[in-house]
């Protein structure tokens, strides 16, 4: 079942929304349960500090507790910091999600890495942190639904629960 954090993130989601004229727009789907993710970021573009973020997620409440909580923790870091991010610790900081909704967690990780490279897509003259490219194209071919460790046992359970 659920932790308490994981569903306080999802009755009260921190950081909802869209930032106005943001610096960098992060666009993700899920292919198979059609879940969507867009996160914006604010970032100081002398420090790579992420000042402000934002996430709208179309989703299930894994979906939208993973979001909320990975904004909570880029929020403030550097660009290089949030990298280190992984859905493994964002499940973690939530107190564990059921197995069968560890690839919803993959969402909240992608979504910032697509935001980051949009930042360095519009600003070509920076250096991406060392990583970021690696870990784009990882999380592309990386079929959210298809994690062997954690979520491989049904196929069909996108939107169900733990049994
Ligand atoms: Fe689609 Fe959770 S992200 S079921």
């Amino acid at each position: 079942m659920y932790s308490e954090q994981t569903m306080d993130h999802f009755q009260n989601p921190r950081n909802m929304g869209e930032i106005e004229n943001p610096d960098a727009v992060g666009d993700v789907g899920n292919p198979t349960c059609g879940d969507m993710m867009r996160i914006t970021l604010s970032i100081d573009a002398d420090t790579q500090v992420i000042t402000d973020v934002k996430f709208k997620t179309f989703g299930c409440g894994a979906a939208i507790a993973t979001s909320s909580m990975v904004t909570e923790l880029v929020k403030g870091k550097t660009l290089a910091e949030a990298l280190t991010i992984s859905n493994k610790t964002v499940a973690k900081e939530l107190g564990g999600l059921p197995p069968v909704k560890m690839h919803c967690s993959v969402l909240a990780e992608q979504g910032i890495a697509a935001a980051m490279i949009d930042y360095f897509r519009r600003h070509p003259e920076m250096t991406p942190p060392e990583g970021l490219m690696e870990k784009a194209a990882r999380l592309e071919e990386l079929d959210p639904h298809g994690d062997e460790d954690e979520a491989s046992e049904d196929e069909g359970a996108g939107h169900g629960e733990e049994s």
